[in-house]
């Protein structure tokens, strides 16, 4: 039995939990920091890294409260160490860190892309590769086929805006303000999905774009002022959806993938998740959907990722540092294999 503490501080989410085994969630503590950013219209990096200074050490001992343990009962601790922000990710590691100086306990520098992916292990213990990730979120917007654990092949990525990136500024633009995914989601459920026929951008190409189509419901909209902003809404989350669902199930059938996954913020997006359940459906596929709460940013994915890297590749340098554009390659997964 391994206990792992995760610690996650790449953006605007101060998290810490505590998981076995890569699977059992012990506790999870998400401190949001949307309230602080919301007035801006978007996260302020430096904003972030002093709420992170201000809250990773509360955040980590209401973690180990929750789950009832001591630091001195831990196996190891795990931090995000990229992709994020700079200023933002050393506060997460810098604490991880010292809580390894003091009590030698190993430290695991942890993807935050990768988190994204093992998150699915944390509702599905029984989850086997190969698996097609759809990895959706604020700066991210990516099909992972994931043949074995440390095998990642990115099959489609973004060449501009992610998708998540996408919702924020199309919501900042009909003034629903942030963060947008969930306040367009709300809005789209009393609006005509099929009202506004907006651009699927790169039909047939193993890429996604996002950036048309934010420019063409500005330009709807400026046309027609008096449009439902429902209906604008729904017509654009299913522009978006449209494009992630075809990239996704034609990833998956070029790579034999029999189980599709969401992972990221965006993930939570129920149209997303309903589309995605109905493709698995009518291919004769399994859909893996994580509970929203572990596909936002969060501490238990930053634990599960660890607990795979630590059996894997052992504990991480403590003169390892971050990087803010750490890529998902296979050279930074884990090997093929994991644990059995
Ligand atoms: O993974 P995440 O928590 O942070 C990043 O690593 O970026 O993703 C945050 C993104 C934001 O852009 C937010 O608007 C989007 O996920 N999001 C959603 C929903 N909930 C969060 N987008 C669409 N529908 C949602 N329900
Ligand atoms: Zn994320």
């Amino acid at each position: 039995m391994t206990r792992v503490l995760g610690i996650e501080t790449s953006c605007d989410e101060t998290a810490a939990a505590v998981v076995e085994d890569g699977r059992a969630v012990h506790s999870s503590v998400v401190s949001s920091q949307v309230d602080l950013h919301a007035r801006f219209g978007g996260v302020v990096p430096e904003i972030a890294s002093r709420a992170h200074v201000e809250l990773v050490g509360d955040v980590v001992a209401e973690a180990l409260l929750e789950a009832g343990v001591e630091l001195s009962e831990l196996d190891a601790v795990a931090a995000c160490h990229g992709p994020g922000l700079a200023g933002a990710l050393l506060v997460g590691v810098s604490a991880a860190k010292a809580i390894s100086l003091a009590t030698g306990l190993p430290y695991v520098g942890v993807n935050h892309l990768e988190a994204h992916l093992y998150a699915a292990w944390l509702e599905d213990p029984s989850l086997e590769p190969p698996l097609a990730v759809l990895l959706v979120s604020g700066g991210h917007t990516m099909v992972v086929i994931m043949a074995d654990h440390g095998q990642y092949r990115v099959a489609a990525e973004t060449v501009d805006d992610a998708a998540g990136e996408a919702y924020d500024k199309v919501a900042r633009f009909l003034g629903l303000g942030y963060p947008g995914g969930p306040a367009i989601d709300r809005l789209a459920v009393d609006g005509d999905r099929t009202a506004i026929r907006f651009p699927r951008a790169m039909p047939g190409a193993p890429a996604f774009s996002f950036a048309g189509l934010k420019t063409a419901v500005v330009n709807h909209v400026r046309r027609e002022p008096d449009a439902p902003v429902a209906d604008v809404a729904a017509s654009f989350q299913e522009a978006v959806v449209d494009q992630l669902v075809d990239k996704l199930v034609a990833a998956a059938d070029a790579a034999g993938a029999p189980t599709l996954v969401l992972g990221g913020g965006v993930a939570a997006n129920s149209r997303l998740r309903e589309r995605v359940a109905e493709v698995a459906a009518a291919t004769g596929r399994r859909a893996f959907l994580p509970p929203p709460a572990l596909c936002t940013d969060n501490g238990a994915m930053i634990a599960a990722a660890g607990w795979w890297q630590l059996r894997a590749h052992g504990p991480t340098a403590l003169d390892d540092g971050t990087d803010p554009n750490l890529r998902l390659a296979p050279a930074a997964g884990l090997p093929v294999g994991g644990p059995d």
